[in-house]
């Protein structure tokens, strides 16, 4: 089939990376000339584990090509993916600017019939409102259908959640759009789930919604955990073990990140609201996610005996989860503001994201690795726990610590091991002892 995925970012470069391997003719458009130019010599502009590799071959083997030019894409495809960016507005509400224009340029550009598939994360009832737009710039007589089809993919591990999906949604109108969108997925012998547009958009915001709730919930649970002498981990494994609940996203920590989890919280709560509904316990899961930042930056103050103020604070992690360089949301962000304010000086590492946290904290320091970070540091908090990360050779650690204070905002070590070897460790939820974090709500 010949497709167009519009918008090369995280979800449109591994989508149409993964239809050209699956054989497809592809075109990638970007607005973005600058990233089309480097895509275009085969290199991708951000880090995603084996992305490059299907890029390259594919470019050589001629599926796979990237323009600018939407109307040129609209011509030569059959089936148009929509995966532009739907950031959050200040209110909460996703901005489609982007779908919209995108939207607008392709609807002048039919000479035909096309399928415009949305793929980025849109609240439900857009397709009828993007149907409704198309109608004012097609030509008189080209038929064209809309569907849904949300990205379920995470970062660091896309293009494997792309080839081995736990199911595909496909949101379709008409029998013609779902012909061809099962005729497309077929080879990936996934379920797919046909259902109405509508349904299909609201599937992506219970999805996430549903996900952050999850990691708030024991987030919670985590809270109470430490007030009570508990041990999160084990409460975590005893909940996972039934299997009406699952061990996933059940890992305490310094709270969920990135370009969906916060951006489709507030815009499922802003969407609820819209119906008249209040949904209270998505606006708690945003709330204890706030707290739980907060919560990791008062852990460091208490280390460091109440005061942040003339120490010297080494941050591991700073992609808003491990095996990506993204850094939007991520909580090293929240962290190493709040520490900056404090009037603490900050060292800093990471395996691939650093160059991204450059400009927004030019004043840090950026260590060449683990131990550089940790060099004559006061305390020692961990934001993002990258595999590398791990197993660190403690004696060398604490040897360049100036206090061996560790805080592990995603319960990556263990504390018995660490307290043995001499440190000062505290986690989330881990029945250590430290004064009782102010009131949350629950
Ligand atoms: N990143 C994820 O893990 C993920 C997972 C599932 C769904 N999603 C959703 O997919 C969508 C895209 O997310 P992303 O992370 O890939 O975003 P991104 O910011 O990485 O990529 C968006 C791309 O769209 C391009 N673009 C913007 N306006 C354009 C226009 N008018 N014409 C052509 N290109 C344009 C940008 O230059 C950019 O390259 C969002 O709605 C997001 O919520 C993201």
């Amino acid at each position: 089939m010949r497709l167009a995925i519009i918008g090369t970012g995280y979800v449109g470069l591994v989508t149409a990376a993964c239809f050209a391997e699956l054989g497809h003719d592809v075109v990638g458009v970007d607005s973005d000339a600058a990233k089309i130019e480097t895509l275009r010599q085969g290199r991708v502009p951000f880090y995603e584990p084996g992305l490059e590799g299907l890029v390259t071959s594919n470019l050589s083997e001629g599926r796979l090509r990237f323009t600018t030019a939407i109307a040129e894409a609209t011509a030569d495809s059959e089936i148009l993916f929509i995966c532009v960016g739907t950031p959050p507005l200040p209110n909460g509400d996703a901005d489609l600017s982007a779908v919209e224009t995108v939207m607008r340029e392709i609807a002048s550009a039919m000479d035909g019939y096309r399928l415009i598939v949305e793929k980025s994360t849109v609240p439900v009832q857009t397709a009828r409102w993007l149907s409704e737009l198309a109608q004012q710039y097609i030509r008189p007589g080209v038929a064209f259908d809309l569907a849904s089809n949300p990205e379920f993919l995470s970062e660091g591990t896309a293009v494997r959640d792309f080839l081995k999906p736990d199911r595909v949604v496909l949101g379709c109108n008409s029998d013609r759009a779902a012909g061809l969108l099962v005729q497309l997925y077929a080879p990936l012998n996934a379920p797919l789930l046909v259902t109405d547009i509508n349904s299909a958009e609201l599937i992506k915001h219970a999805s996430n919604a549903f996900l952050a709730t999850k990691i708030s919930f024991i987030n919670s649970v985590a809270t109470i955990c430490e007030r009570t002498g508990a041990d999160i981990e084990k409460v975590a494994k005893g909940i996972g073990l039934d299997r009406r609940i699952g061990p996933a996203f059940l890992q305490a920590g310094i709270g969920y990140g990135g370009i969906c989890f916060p951006k489709d919280v507030a815009s499922f709560i802003q969407l609820a609201a819209k119906v008249d509904v209040d949904f209270g316990i998505l606006k708690a899961v945003a709330e204890v996610n706030t707290f739980q930042r907060q919560h990791v930056v008062d852990l460091v103050r208490e280390a460091l005996g109440g005061s942040l103020a003339g120490q010297t604070v080494g941050v591991l992690g700073l992609a808003f989860k491990p095996n990506t360089d993204d850094i939007r949301e991520a909580p090293s962000l929240t962290v190493i503001a709040e520490l900056l304010a404090a009037g603490a000086t900050v060292r800093a590492y990471d395996p691939v994201a650093m160059p991204h946290t450059k400009g927004i904290f030019p004043g840090i320091t950026y260590a060449d690795d683990l131990y550089a970070a940790v060099t004559g540091v006061d305390a020692l908090v961990l934001v993002t726990e990258w595999e590398a990360f791990r197993h660190p050779d403690w004696l060398r650690i604490k040897q360049l610590m100036r206090r061996p204070s560790i805080i592990d905002g995603r319960n990556l070590w263990e504390p018995s091991k660490l307290l043995h070897l001499g440190f000062e460790y505290r986690g989330i939820g881990r029945g250590t002892h430290h004064p009782a974090p102010a009131p949350v709500r629950v």
